[in-house]
């Protein structure tokens, strides 16, 4: 569910499962706005479903709907996925952490969060998903650089002082002695410019990620790997968050293959 969901990869994602578990079932968009949410929602266990993701502008929303929200989507402070559970009551979780985890997992096994300085451009809901995936991973410090510092300051205040808040004007000398960067702003996205900031106090070492997919190479991630640094787009974010959703609504181990991602990178093309 999102409002606007047309342009949406999950329904070929999760398609794409149904077929390989050969399990009789279908993922489909559903567009809701969000004073239709509580509505719709509710509507899920009459209507059969396992559970449903929440996108763009839901997931905070979901939080005062759904009957239980688990200790990860509270310090996110999002919902991603919800559970229908056998009584029809609505469980709330957020897999994005998990997502962008296992995204760097299997992209770049050799990365270490604890191996150095992190630097997050970004303090919305994917910075969140992003901040906490770094805290579970041992990340040491964490440099969360937002246009609005105020809002960069929260999420620092709620998540500990491993996280230290900076002010945009600080975004290119934040990246000094940065072992990984990862661009969660919306900036780079179709529609939107490019991400404002110059690379050249980032050390050619560094892993630089950007949460965007569409496209799956954005600006920002262009300019890092045409001068060295190693590179990861957000297509694995969203192909791993939806294991767990799967594990979830129908006890299933899923995988994210080879093939399943060329699946998803072909409906870019
Ligand atoms: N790969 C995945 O699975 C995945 C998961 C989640 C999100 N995403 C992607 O991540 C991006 C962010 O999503 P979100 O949910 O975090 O959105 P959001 O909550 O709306 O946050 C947007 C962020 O971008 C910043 N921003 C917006 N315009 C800017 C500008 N002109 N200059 C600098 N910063 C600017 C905002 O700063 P302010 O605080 O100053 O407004 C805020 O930090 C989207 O492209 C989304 O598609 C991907």
């Amino acid at each position: 569910m999102g409002w606007p969901i047309a342009h949406s990869r999950s329904p070929l994602l999760h398609n794409y499962w149904f077929q390989k578990h050969g399990l009789a079932g279908t993922y489909v968009p559903v567009a809701v706005r969000p004073e239709g949410l509580e509505t719709a929602l509710r509507a899920l266990p009459a209507l059969g479903y396992a559970g449903c993701n929440l996108t763009i502008p839901l997931k905070q929303d979901a939080m005062k709907i759904v009957d239980e929200v688990d200790a990860v989507a509270r310090r996110i402070g999002a919902i991603s996925c919800v559970i229908v559970r056998p009584d029809g009551k609505l469980a709330g979780t957020n897999n994005d952490w998990f997502g962008f985890v296992h995204m760097l997992r299997q992209e770049q096994p050799g990365w270490r969060a604890g191996a150095g300085p992190a630097v997050v451009l970004g303090a919305g809901g994917g910075a969140r998903a992003v901040c906490y995936g770094l805290l579970q991973e041992g990340a040491k410090e964490i440099r969360l650089v937002n246009r609005t510092y105020a809002r960069a300051q929260a999420l620092a205040a709620e998540f500990g002082k491993t996280v230290k808040p900076l002010h945009w004007e600080q975004r290119d000398d934040s990246l000094e002695g940065a072992a990984t960067v990862v661009n969660a702003t919306s900036q780079g996205m179709t529609g939107q410019p490019a991400l404002d900031i110059r690379l050249d106090r980032l050390g050619k070492d560094a892993l630089v990620a950007d949460i965007i997919y569409s496209p799956l190479e954005t600006p920002f991630l262009a300019a890092a790997r045409g001068r060295g640094n190693r590179t990861v787009c957000g297509l694995g974010m969203l192909l791993h968050q939806g294991r767990p959703a799967w594990k979830a609504w129908f006890g299933i181990d899923t995988e994210v293959t080879p093939e399943l991602r060329s699946v998803l990178e072909r409906s870019f093309a």
